[in-house]
């Protein structure tokens, strides 16, 4: 790979990152990051970055905030350097879920970070997976959007006897979504009336589609709270589903998340490594997918200006 390219990591997914250097056959870049005692962060970049072409990796995961903040810090320090191209490399952009004014005097929370990370420096985006495509018009800058679907088409297909397989998304907003995944599998789809009444609880009703009897394969953009799929599993049942498999690309798995999954009938649940899945999360129903070849493929492609696109011919 070319000495041109220099991927570097802010702290949110370390390991995504050095699995995305292995593939590429290159070392992770050097920084240093650190707090003052006021609790302002500093960066420092520890190589000549200059008229290089240069990603930095950086899922928002929690402390959001930070998080955030120390990719904005980042990549001002690579631009102050002379970096030649700057591409923010979010696999998973937690902001995405504010993609509209659904309540008043609320802000649009994805659109406006999208203006700061092209304020912060960056020149390209690279995401996988946003909760709605609608999010990749706030982005002024090129944005490459990739999707993990072909990892769960391949998982699922060894894992599971698809004959009698039906894909399920937990709400109206998550069709599009689940019908790509239905349209690669040759499955039949069904849709489950969702309305979210707080952060962490949702209502549901009917089911809209053929479930009963089927094996269900619920697929979503993310895990948070597991609250839908909580919510999913009850209205599947009632419904009288015969088995419930998950698959989801981000596994937040935030406060009860595992724990709800662990305990609840479903029997397994697939998520990938956008997000970092640390040993006490983890847990024999849940497999984690790597991304990481498809990263550092999309990463090769954008630095010899091939297709990105073509990847999903
Ligand atoms: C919402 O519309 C998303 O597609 C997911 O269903 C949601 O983000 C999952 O959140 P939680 O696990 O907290 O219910």
């Amino acid at each position: 790979m070319s000495s041109d390219l220099k991927i570097f990591s802010g702290g949110a997914n370390l390991q995504l990152a050095t699995q995305i250097c292995e593939t590429l056959g290159l070392g992770l870049s050097r920084l240093a990051v650190s707090r003052f005692s006021n609790d302002n962060l500093f960066v420092q970049i520890r190589e000549n970055v200059r008229e290089k072409d240069v990603f930095v990796v950086q899922p928002f995961t929690a402390p959001v905030g930070d998080t955030i903040m120390e990719l904005f810090i980042i990549m001002d320090a690579l631009r102050s350097a002379s970096a030649r191209r700057i591409t923010a490399v979010i696999p998973y952009f937690s902001y995405a879920r504010s993609d509209k004014k659904d309540a008043p005097r609320i802000s649009i929370t994805g659109r406006l970070m999208a203006d700061l990370i092209r304020t912060a420096g960056a020149d390209r985006v690279l995401t996988m997976d946003l909760h709605s495509d609608a999010v990749h018009g706030f982005f002024s800058i090129p944005v490459d959007h990739l999707t993990a679907i072909p990892y769960f088409v391949e998982h699922f297909r060894e894992r599971l006897d698809l004959d009698n397989a039906v894909v399920v998304a937990t709400d109206a907003g998550g069709a599009k979504r689940a019908g790509r995944l239905a349209q690669r599998l040759h499955l039949p789809m069904a849709i489950i009336d969702k309305r979210r009444v707080a952060d962490t609880e949702v209502v549901q009703g009917l089911v809209v589609g053929e479930v009963k009897g089927r094996d269900a394969i619920i697929f979503e953009d993310e895990i948070s709270t597991g609250g839908t799929l909580a919510a999913s599993v009850k209205t599947l049942a009632a419904a009288g589903v015969k088995s419930i498999h998950v698959g989801a690309t981000h596994g937040v798995l935030c406060g009860p998340a595992v724990n709800r999954l662990v305990d609840s009938p479903i029997e397994s649940v697939a998520v990938t490594d956008t997000v970092h899945v640390p040993r006490e999360k983890q847990a024999d129903k849940i497999h984690t997918l790597s991304v990481a070849p498809l990263f550092a493929e999309a990463i090769r492609r954008i630095h010899t200006g091939e297709s990105v696109g073509a990847l999903f011919d």
